[in-house]
């Protein structure tokens, strides 16, 4: 999604310091890129579609400047191209955007009366237009800024520059995340704190509708009135973005699990789960996320239920946000998210905690919206993650549901002792890392990365994982695949199975193996290749590739499980020639519903 960085302050090197914050937020996904600087006191306005590459053969890096704004931009209204390229400049006021105005062509269509004309097909150029109008109207710019936050719908995050006041950046935000980053004689904004670790880790974090006016100072209003807050200091793990000996960030990724699973499974046992929350309180209890998240809620489902007795309600964030929600006294919300800014995660925490309902978030990203907003959070430590597709991020969640899963079953006194579980979460390192080494994945990958439609199936806890093994194919090798639990593949989608057709079978799950046994023999019966990952020996005749993953504790199990998926996309990806760490169209944060 779209990046927003700001610089004012004494240095010269407004361009440069601009440019290589925003190149930390390229992760984030986007199509284009631009800035607008002062020299000479004017505003100079380069934009380049593609990537921050291309922006940069634009730039002198040499040209003194005390003030930029930059931007990359993830295109929501109109095609990437230049002209829809932010920053965007009317009248007086030139400004990039983070979200989305939702309305815009009602603002459009009374901004053309008044005799704005627009070149570009955004909603950001409208709002744009808007300021210019409320400071013609108000002669003042925090003032017009204020008025903006009461006609403005949606999310935004904004960094404005008035050419009457080419000294001073001002900042504004609502549903979006922007912080003001503070150094000795200099300031930034930013979408995240990690873009500016490199000049700074002193920050103020913005809340909806304040407006930051910085100049030699920062001032921070909130409905025109001065308020001060606090400045924060971020101490986490400074975001390593080199890849190191890998070719692509999400192999680097893969290759740190074992090493993140080791550190939370045994610093969690080896206190006997005592500094995780107790949930057998909770009379219900739902989860919330997106994507990969959301899987990660169906794991932890098959844990509590089965083996800790505790119903699971889980959720996608988009769809939770607008239903109807049945809450009891003695209710509990638990939200995953990578980001901790993805906008309907977020937006789905608000409507819970409006509602007085305990939350509890799950979170990798430090100091994010959802890890401060919650009552409570539980970070995944899994470092900072660059690859849009995640693999870290999503089997730390998994290990912080399993351990609070298996803490109620403990606590339940339905596992009685937690000395089995500890021995073999001491050899989680060494079981992860030859999961990763002792598999020929590429050599799999090879006979189906030309195939154009591939089925996952599992049952219970197996279907769950095979919905992110699914995920993780689409997302970077653009190859169709869907996922069906395995009985219930004949119901229809069987239709499909042709010969050769790959269907990749998940079979960990003791309890229900028989059944998805036989749904592997109707799909063989009709021809498929059929890929099975399972934690033992199989008859031959059931599978054309086998791939064994060891066979842990439950409560571990479906950590290691995902792993050869991951493995199998990134080959049929890399096989393919795709953009593996930034695939089409995704964006690491998503921060617009
Ligand atoms: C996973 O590979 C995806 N890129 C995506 O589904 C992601 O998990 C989802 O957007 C949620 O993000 P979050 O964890 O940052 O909230």
């Amino acid at each position: 999604m779209c990046g927003i960085i700001g610089y004012v302050g004494k240095s010269t090197k407004a361009i440069t310091k601009t440019i290589s914050c925003l190149e930390k937020l390229e992760y984030r996904g986007y199509d284009s890129a631009g800035i607008a600087y002062i020299n000479n006191n004017q505003i100079i306005i380069k934009k380049e579609r593609g990537r921050i590459e291309a922006l940069k053969k634009e730039l002198d890096f040499n040209t003194n400047s005390n003030l930029a704004i930059a931007h990359t931009r993830w295109a929501t209204h109109g095609d990437a191209n230049n002209i829809n390229a932010h920053p965007h400049q009317v009248g007086h006021v030139t400004l990039v955007h983070n979200g989305i105005i939702e309305n815009y062509l009602e603002l459009k269509d009374m901004l053309e009366k008044l005799g704005y004309t627009f070149k570009s097909e955004t909603d950001t150029e409208i709002g744009c237009a808007m300021i210019d109008y409320l400071y013609q109207k108000n002669n003042n710019h925090l003032k017009a800024l204020n008025e903006l936050t009461k006609i403005l719908k949606g999310s935004y995050a904004l960094g404005i520059i008035f050419d009457d006041d080419i000294n001073t950046l001002y900042a504004i935000r609502k549903d979006s995340p922007l912080i003001v980053g503070i150094n000795k004689d200099e300031f930034f904004i930013a979408s995240d704190i990690p873009a500016i670790l490199e000049y700074t880790n002193k920050y103020i974090t913005l809340e909806d509708n304040d407006i930051a006016m910085i100049n030699n100072e920062v001032k921070i209003y909130h409905h025109l009135k001065e308020v001060k807050k606090d400045i924060q200091s971020f101490d986490y793990e400074y975001v390593n973005q080199d890849k190191g000996k890998y070719e692509h960030f999400m192999l680097k990724e893969i290759n740190e699990q074992p090493a993140i699973i080791y550190n939370l499974l045994n610093e969690n046992l080896d206190n006997n789960l005592k500094d995780l929350p107790d949930l057998t309180h909770y009379k219900r209890i739902d989860i919330v996320g997106c994507g990969s998240a959301y899987h990660t809620a169906l794991v932890a489902k098959t844990l509590f239920e089965e083996y800790a007795s505790i119903e699971i309600n889980c959720y996608i964030a988009s769809e939770y946000r607008y239903q109807r929600n049945f809450y009891t006294d003695k209710s509990i919300v638990i939200f995953i998210s990578q980001s901790g800014e993805t906008a309907d995660t977020l937006a789905c925490l608000r409507k819970v905690k409006d509602h007085n309902i305990p939350t509890l978030a799950i979170v990798n990203a430090y100091g994010s919206s959802i890890a401060r907003e919650a009552d409570q959070v539980i970070y995944t430590k899994a470092g900072s993650e660059i690859a849009v597709a995640t693999t870290k991020a999503y089997t730390a969640q998994v290990t912080i549901l399993s351990l609070l899963a298996l803490k109620c079953a403990y606590k339940k006194k339905i596992i009685t002792s937690l000395d089995d579980i500890k021995e073999s979460c001491h050899q989680i390192k060494d079981i992860t890392n030859k999961l990763i080494k002792n598999t020929d994945y590429l050599k799999i990958a090879k006979k189906i990365y030309k195939k154009r439609d591939i089925f996952f199936i599992g049952r219970l806890i197996d279907y769950a994982t095979a919905l992110e093994g699914s995920l993780k194919l689409k997302e970077i090798s653009y190859i169709n695949s869907a996922t069906y639990p395995a009985g219930e593949l004949k119901h229809g989608t069987i239709s499909l199975v042709e010969k050769d057709t790959p269907v990749i079978t998940i079979l960990t799950y003791d309890a229900i193996k028989d059944k998805t046994i036989s749904n592997i023999k109707e799909v063989k019966t009709r021809g498929a290749r059929v890929i099975i990952i399972s934690n033992q020996e199989l008859d031959s005749q059931l599978y054309d590739d086998l791939i064994i993953i060891p066979k842990v504790n439950i409560f571990i199990q479906p950590i290691l499980t995902i792993i050869p998926l991951q493995l199998l996309a990134y080959h049929v990806a890399k096989l393919n020639k795709c953009d593996i760490d930034k695939p089409r169209n995704l964006a690491k944060s998503v921060t617009v519903e």
